[in-house]
């Protein structure tokens, strides 16, 4: 048996094909484009596995697809691949378009044409489980309940609103032609193998070295945080067990605003890993002006998954940001090799003229 993942060299999908291969014997087949989020450094301990295949190619290429699927026959397809970043949304959507919209259109034309073709119990045994996000359901006023799976869909991002387009597109394929899918809506994920553009990451590395900590308008945005091994978990679940059709919100119950997950991080570094002066790492903590249209909060209600298919995470915050921050400590290697390149580039202009 065999699942194909997509995007499984990025930051999610690569813990997710390490997580697969150390719970299953069966074999994973990963296409991902390799973009500036794609890193087959992620996955260097499983490159000779003979469970393992990694393919370079775009979910647009149909024809790819195509052919991936005649040849492995997969149980599963599992679409991680996305332009993930918000910033970078907001700076240059039309790549989000293209992948998240236009992208998951050939995927899922192609795995119908497969499905299709498949015995009655091939079609009966395939799953497509759609990853996706809870920022498609907007933003929520601090007294407002969590999302639920009914929650209206209000997007008000590039890539939210491309990551919605797609969720509908997965919705329809079920309803209009049958196609057996899941989708999974989870809030903001942190660990190992974060692309160090984002925040926990980020003031990791920049307070080790010794760089301001740049946080966006007062700090107050909450979000809701898993660790991603606890994101892993949960796919796997819905993989297993979710009932055809249906979406699963996936999140950690663990609200937090932005600034206080930087003093976390800074004062597990004071403890790990004390500046060389003494000082305590939140001294760099510097203000710049907000992200446009920045959503307020998201927060998941996780009740469905946990009450229809017995999920929970295994990490609490507290346990979660300690692992992360003592793997960052730990590959330091990892960090310099993305920081060449395209990382400079893309902090310098996301940074630059914001002022304090
Ligand atoms: N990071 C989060 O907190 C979070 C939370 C909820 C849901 N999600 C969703 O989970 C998925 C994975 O997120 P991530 O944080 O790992 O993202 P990421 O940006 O780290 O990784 C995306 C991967 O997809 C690949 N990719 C991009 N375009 C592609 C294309 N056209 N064809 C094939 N591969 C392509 C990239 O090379 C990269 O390896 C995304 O769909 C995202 O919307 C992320």
């Amino acid at each position: 048996m065999t699942i194909l993942v997509t995007g499984g060299a990025g930051f999610i999908g690569s813990n997710f094909v390490l997580d697969w291969l150390d719970h299953s014997d069966e074999a994973v087949i990963n296409l991902d484009k390799l973009t500036y989020a794609g890193n087959l450094a992620n996955l260097v301990s499983i490159e000779r596995s003979q469970q393992y295949v990694f393919v370079h190619g775009d979910i647009g290429d149909s024809a790819l697809i195509g052919r991936l699927l005649a040849e492995h026959q997969p149980r599963a397809i599992l679409n991680f691949a996305a332009e993930s970043h918000v910033d970078r949304s907001i700076h240059g959507p039309g790549d989000f378009i293209e992948t998240n919209i236009v992208g998951t259109f050939h995927l899922l034309e192609a795995v119908r044409a497969y499905w299709s073709r498949l015995s009655p119990d091939g079609q009966r045994s395939l799953r497509f489980l759609h990853v996706s996000t809870d920022e498609v359901y907007g933003s929520l006023s601090k007294d407002e309940p969590a999302f639920t799976e009914n929650h209206r869909y209000e997007p008000n991002s590039p890539y939210s609103a491309s990551k919605a387009a797609s969720d509908h597109l997965v919705r329809a394929y079920h309803h209009t032609y049958g196609l057996p899918v899941l989708t999974t809506n989870c809030s903001n994920n942190y660990g190992p193998y974060h692309f160090p553009e984002k925040l926990i990451p980020l003031m990791i590395v920049n307070a080790l070295a010794g760089k301001p900590l740049p946080v966006y308008g007062d700090g107050q945005q909450i979000r809701d945080w898993l660790y991603v091994k606890d994101h892993c978990s949960a796919i796997r679940r819905v993989l297993e067990a979710g009932a055809l059709g249906e979406t699963y919100n996936i999140g950690g119950w663990n609200e937090k605003p932005n600034l206080d997950i930087v003093h976390m991080v800074c004062a597990i570094l004071d403890e790990l890993k004390p500046r060389a002066d003494g000082r305590a790492y939140r001294a760099q903590i510097t203000y710049v002006a907000d992200r446009p249209g920045h959503d307020r909060r998201y927060a998941i209600d996780a009740r469905k998954i946990e009450r229809e298919l017995g999920w929970k995470p295994a990490e609490t915050f507290e346990t979660g940001i300690r692992k992360t921050v003592q793997w960052y400590l730990d590959n330091p290697d990892w960090t310099a090799d993305i920081q060449s390149g395209a990382y400079r580039e893309w902090v310098e202009k996301n940074y630059t003229g914001r002022t304090a």
